[in-house]
């Protein structure tokens, strides 16, 4: 890996290359955000069901979303605690935050969102009955941090469940393996916490909640629209070829070796998401 590319992420030195994270809508590149998280919805429907079926809405509770996106979550949610209760969505991006109140216009359900940061909820002491996070703290530079601010707004006997993938577990299917381990490596070392997933138990304990548990849930990226449309791998390997983390022959010969794999069956790709969740104490 070059200088330069590492330069790209948050290793630091140098002008940065490339000042993107995967997933981040607060900093994604050249990906409309919006459509980004409405593919992402769709591939991860059956994570999102169990992170719902979790945290049992139930009908006068008040639910936080932390880091909302476009607010489809929330709605969800919202209208599962009526008729008294109310679903709120914070995220630091404006546009996120518009596009969630878009949504939201004319659906009857008692959602409402709201532009804060994850270090600064808005909300005091004790204000939830739940508290949700998804794939929100891999890109946070003080994980820890944003747990207790969730931890805090939590009621005594809430639930704060924090869902994140563990990006040191993308497994595609090719066959150069030392090159397709130099782009993993590089690519999801973009994003702030790669390994968020296998601390996130570890946090919510040491944020002082009870009867913690982590469970990881497969993510199968069925094709390169699915993986590309979660990952970017495609363009990971691209610009792998041109940064200098790959040579460029070798990285092209992973772009061909991708379009093989679709046209023989299908490309493969696959990881995992962690869902960690504890019970704030009496
Ligand atoms: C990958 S998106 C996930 C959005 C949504 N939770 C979902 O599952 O579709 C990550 C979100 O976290 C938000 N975010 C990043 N840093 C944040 C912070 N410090 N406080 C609140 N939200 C933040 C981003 O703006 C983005 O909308």
């Amino acid at each position: 890996m070059t200088s330069e590319a590492t330069a790209g992420g948050h290793a630091g030195g140098g002008e940065p290359v490339w000042k993107g994270e995967p997933g981040n809508t607060s900093t994604l590149l050249g990906r409309p955000a919006v459509g980004y998280l409405d593919a992402a919805a769709d591939t991860l429907a059956t994570v999102k069901r169990e992170i719902l079926r979790r945290l049992a809405p139930a009908p006068g509770q008040r639910l936080l979303d932390v880091g909302c996106g476009n607010g489809a979550d929330v709605l969800e949610l919202a209208g599962r605690v009526v008729p008294a209760g109310e679903v709120i969505g914070v995220d630091v991006n404006e546009r996120a935050i518009e596009e969630a109140r878009a949504r939201g216009t004319g659906t009857g359900v008692p959602a409402s969102f709201q532009s804060a940061s994850a270090f600064a909820l808005p909300f005091a002491d004790g204000h939830f009955d739940g508290v949700r996070a998804e794939r929100v703290v891999q890109h946070l530079p003080d994980p820890a941090a944003a747990i207790a601010e969730m931890v805090r707004v939590a009621r005594p006997g809430g639930r704060v469940l924090v869902a994140d993938p563990d990006h040191g577990m993308w497994a595609p299917d090719l066959d150069d393996r030392e090159a397709t381990r130099a782009v993993l490596a590089w690519w999801f070392d973009n994003i702030r916490n790669p390994w968020i997933g296998r601390r996130l138990s570890g946090l919510l304990r040491a944020a002082g909640l009870v009867e913690v548990q982590a469970r990881l849930m497969p993510v199968v990226l069925d094709g390169v629209t699915a993986a590309d449309g979660l990952t970017g791998f495609s363009d990971a390997v691209r610009r792998a070829g041109e940064l200098g983390v790959l040579e460029p022959d070798r990285a092209r010969a992973l772009t061909a070796n991708i379009a093989e794999r679709e046209a023989d069956g299908g490309f493969l790709m696959y990881g995992a998401m962690i869902l960690a969740e504890g019970r704030k104490g009496d």
